[in-house]
């Protein structure tokens, strides 16, 4: 999917574009192009327009502050609470007994909390945390698996105004370490232990590795889930559930600014260190609002199922802020598409009638692979709407999704955003778009992008370069936590003025946008964003290993498979038994997510007379493609070696 050549382009670009169905143009939210011809006019009036939606308790009195770019600041002076916006405002109108969260565990467990219960809940969590000394601007560290106290959690973080820095599940306890430290929690909420295809993973005693390490933070708050047992460090641990027992179940939202930051969520960039990304309060609940609203065509009626994790970006605008602020009725499910059986989504959409489903092509390309008959004996009649993130989804994906799960007759929407966006930047609108599989198709309504090459220029049609934002947005990060120079230097100064995606692009004749995917050294395996500094870095803490470079190579699942090439110390011999060892060494550093799937030992790496390394040329090694050019090497003869031992392993 990356390394096309321009014919592959044309190839893909030639599918009639899809028109939506009258029947759900009809009915869709957006079925002309007002919305975009009102951003035309006045994008920061249409911006404005927007915001409107959400309840403020004072407004505005400047809709974007750009007197110090990259520095932006939105709505100023404006005043909300994100809570208030997701729960007590339904409830006023009527819609308290409406689910909001609807929730199934691995073992089929369930649990539906309407909008008044969710309110309730998240008001005694609010009074918990309060009484725990968590105040406003103060950072709360969330480890835990996808259950509604995951949830709640998030929720009454926003309503007394604490940070919540989510962690996702999967990473080890030194990943969670860094970010604890990195965000100066005071607390940290988790659960004893999570259900992961059929066996218990003792999350908390996992978290106490990394605690020992955090003197930051005052109170862990566990809630029980799996009844995994733990030692109790008097004093600092508390049980969720006898906390929540006599807690007061009203709260009032404290009154936050627009630019109060709301959470921060940790990616992976191009160093080895993650970077914490931050977003604040009213332009990013403005942002998602909006976007799942049109995007996903929100209805009364639907029940709304994004597969994502709460720990990444797609969890918090579109599992949690963005359909709560709608009003939606969230589905979310603790376990994995695969356990008990191939076809226990299908099962979940069959059971709770889903009819808005979410997901990534990683996931979907394990689908095709399962084989048809886990989808065609469940009911998926209830769907009408389907979305893609994460990645670029080939046509062949896709056209077997709207196929297989869309029975043809359900729009998708392949939505391209980041972690940095916030929300949705560039997708269809369901009930308007005619789709291309593949093309993530135009910007949203008062998004403005642009794909330019290396000296800033606009591409022609069928020509690659970088996606570009050429203004500011609501929901863009403010800042790296932390670091302001590196949010600098990493988004603003390859095109000065312009937002640096970091992805590769082209358009086609009509406009329409084709992403292919990171032009930096990050990596994405299954839909998650991986540094290949952050993996290099910690195969060299290993002892054995001098030197490591770490490349994705295509892979028909994942999109990337992590492979590393490893220089090992005098004195080590490589095995098969090093290589189990270094793989179990990265997990144990970042987690599963990050465990290379190839090792492979080379005496020396290719590097340029400069001492870079060509990690290029590895990738054509590993995806056995002709070398080309190798004269600007230091020393030629080494890849001539790594290419003769890797094709004879
Ligand atoms: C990639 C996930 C093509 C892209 C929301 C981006 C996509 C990175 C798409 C962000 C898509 C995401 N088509 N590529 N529809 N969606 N990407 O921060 O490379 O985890 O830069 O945010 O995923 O990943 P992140």
């Amino acid at each position: 999917m990356t390394d096309k050549k321009s014919e592959d382009f044309i190839a893909d670009s030639q599918f009639e574009p899809l028109k939506p169905s009258a029947k759900f143009a009809k009915s869709a939210r957006v079925n002309d192009d007002m919305l975009f011809r009102e951003a035309q006019n006045d994008r920061l009036a249409f911006w404005a327009k927007m915001a409107k939606n959400l309840k403020w308790n004072s407004k505005w009195d400047r809709i974007l502050d750009d007197d110090k770019p990259p520095f932006y600041k939105w709505f100023t002076n404006g005043k909300l609470n994100v809570s208030e916006n997701c729960l007590d405002i339904h409830i006023n109108n009527g819609l308290g007994d409406k689910k909001a969260l609807i929730f199934e565990g691995e073992e089929g467990d369930t649990q539906v909390l309407t909008y008044k219960q969710l309110l309730k809940e998240v008001c005694k969590f609010s009074n918990v945390l309060t009484k725990l000394g968590i105040g406003k601007g103060d950072a709360v560290t969330v480890w835990m698996p996808m259950i509604p106290e995951a949830i709640i959690a998030m929720l009454a973080c926003t309503r007394i105004g604490a940070i919540h820095s989510v962690v996702f599940g999967g990473f080890s306890p030194e990943a969670l370490k860094d970010r604890i430290l990195d965000s100066e929690s005071k607390m940290v909420i988790t659960a004893d232990g999570a259900n992961r295809r059929g066996k218990v993973i003792p999350m908390r005693n996992a978290a106490e590795q990394a605690l020992e390490e955090c003197p930051s933070v005052e109170k862990v708050i566990i809630v029980k889930r799996t009844g995994t047992s733990y030692k109790t460090k008097p004093g600092r641990d508390l049980g969720w559930s006898e906390l929540m027992a006599d807690a007061n179940d009203r709260f009032e939202p404290v009154n936050m600014d627009a630019e109060d930051p709301l959470f921060i969520l940790y990616s992976s960039g191009t160093t080895g260190k993650p970077k914490g990304i931050l977003h604040s309060t009213g332009g990013y609940l403005v942002g998602v609002n909006t976007t799942f609203r049109y995007v996903f065509d929100h209805q009364e009626d639907d029940i709304y199922w994004c597969t994502a994790d709460i720990g990444w970006i797609t969890g918090h605008s579109y599992i949690v802020y963005g359909p709560l602020s709608n009003g939606s009725s969230t589905f979310i499910y603790e376990g994995t598409p695969d356990y008990p059986s191939r076809d226990r989504f299908w099962e979940l959409v069959e059971k709770y009638k889903v009819t808005v489903f979410y997901t990534a092509p990683t996931a979907i390309r394990s689908f095709m692979r399962w084989g048809n008959d886990h989808v065609d004996k469940r009911d998926l009649s209830s769907l009408r709407l389907l979305g893609s993130v994460g990645e670029p989804i080939n046509p062949e994906a896709w056209l077997w999704y709207h196929e297989h799960i869309g029975k043809g007759k359900c729009p998708i929407v392949d939505t391209w955003w980041q972690t940095e966006t916030g929300m949705i930047m560039i997708t269809p609108l369901p009930g308007l778009t005619p789709l291309k599989p593949g093309s993530a198709s135009w910007a949203f309504p008062g998004i403005e992008v642009d794909v330019l090459d290396d000296n800033g220029n606009p591409t022609e049609a069928g020509q690659r370069g970088f996606l570009v934002i050429k203004s500011p947005w609501p929901a863009m990060l403010r800042t790296l936590h932390g670091d302001p120079e590196r949010f600098e230097n990493t988004y603003w100064k390859q095109y000065p003025g312009l937002y640096f995606t970091g992805d590769g692009a082209w358009k086609d004749k009509d406009g329409y946008l084709w992403i292919m995917g990171r032009v930096d050294d990050v990596l994405n395996v299954s839909g998650h964003r991986i540094g290949t500094m952050e993996v290099e870095s910690a195969l060299v803490e290993h002892p054995a290993a001098v030197e490591a470079a770490v490349i994705g190579k295509v892979h028909e699942i994942k999109g990337h498979a992590i492979t590393a090439f490893v220089t090992l110390k005098e004195g080590y011999e490589g095995s098969d038994e090093l290589v189990q060892e270094l793989k179990s060494h990265v997990g144990k550093k970042i987690g599963a997510i990050a465990r290379p799937e190839e090792i492979f030992f080379t005496y020396e790496l290719p590097k340029t007379r400069s001492g870079k390394i060509m990690r290029r040329l590895l990738r054509d090694i590993a995806e056995q493609r002709d070398l080309g050019d190798v004269t600007t090497l230091m020393d030629p003869q080494v890849v001539a070696t790594i290419k003769e031992g890797y094709t004879e392993k």
